[in-house]
């Protein structure tokens, strides 16, 4: 089945704790939580203690982290303190091997976003580090961009390359193209705008779920 990771990033800043709830009450699978750094990418968004927060109030989402960081490896362990369940690093930043070595060690899933820039063999001979690839389908950075469909043929790139865990994309999906990503391969669609953002945000859960 695929699944639907809402991202927050989209939701009411003022009610976070609604927006997970509602996440919830809808069947989403995951909650999808953007860290942001003002470095890595132009933007600053949520620290762990808004992590640690949510996870208390909605324990039963699987939160799915997303660390666009210049040094995430620095970071990992706070977001693993405060309830995450996945923790994805870039393959553009410092040391996300071992960041990845030690999200696992931690007993998270890992997982490696790559940028629209970045090709699918950025990967070739690590793949088995991760539990799942985030594609990104825009430049990070920034919620309510236009999805980029080029990217989309990573993800038979990845399977090309012996890949066997999740395929998840980011940026710019919606009811009116998920149907492009599932069909190219992606199993995990992040949504902000999408969403948080949809006259009914129940429908678009069931539409995700009925694909
Ligand atoms: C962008 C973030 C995305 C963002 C997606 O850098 O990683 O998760 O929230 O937002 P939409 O779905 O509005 O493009
Ligand atoms: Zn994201």
């Amino acid at each position: 089945m695929i699944k639907l990771s809402p991202s927050i990033l989209a939701a009411d800043p003022l009610n976070l704790g609604k927006a997970a709830q509602m996440a919830h009450a809808a069947g989403c699978d995951e909650l999808h939580f953007d860290v942001m750094d003002g470095h890595f990418v132009p933007n600053l968004t949520f620290g762990p203690h808004i992590l640690k927060a949510m996870k208390k109030q909605t324990p039963d989402i699987v939160y799915d982290v997303h660390l666009m960081l210049t040094d995430p490896i620095t970071f990992v362990d706070s977001y693993a303190e405060a309830g995450a369940d996945i923790i994805t690093v870039h393959a553009e930043a410092n040391d996300w091997l071992d960041a990845a070595r030690k999200i696992r060690a931690l007993g998270l899933k890992a997982g490696v976003s790559l940028k629209p820039g970045t090709p699918a063999d950025a990967l070739m001979g690590c793949v088995q580090l991760f539990d799942r690839v985030l594609l990104m389908t825009v430049e990070p950075g920034f919620g309510g961009q236009k999805l980029m469909p080029d990217v989309l043929v990573k993800a038979k790139q990845l399977r090309e390359m012996g890949f066997t865990g999740d395929i998840e994309a980011d940026g710019g999906i919606s009811p009116s193209n998920m149907t492009l990503l599932t069909e190219a391969g992606v199993e995990v669609l992040v949504m902000g705008t999408g969403f948080f953002k949809a006259e009914d945000p129940m429908a678009v859960a069931k539409a995700v779920h009925a694909l």
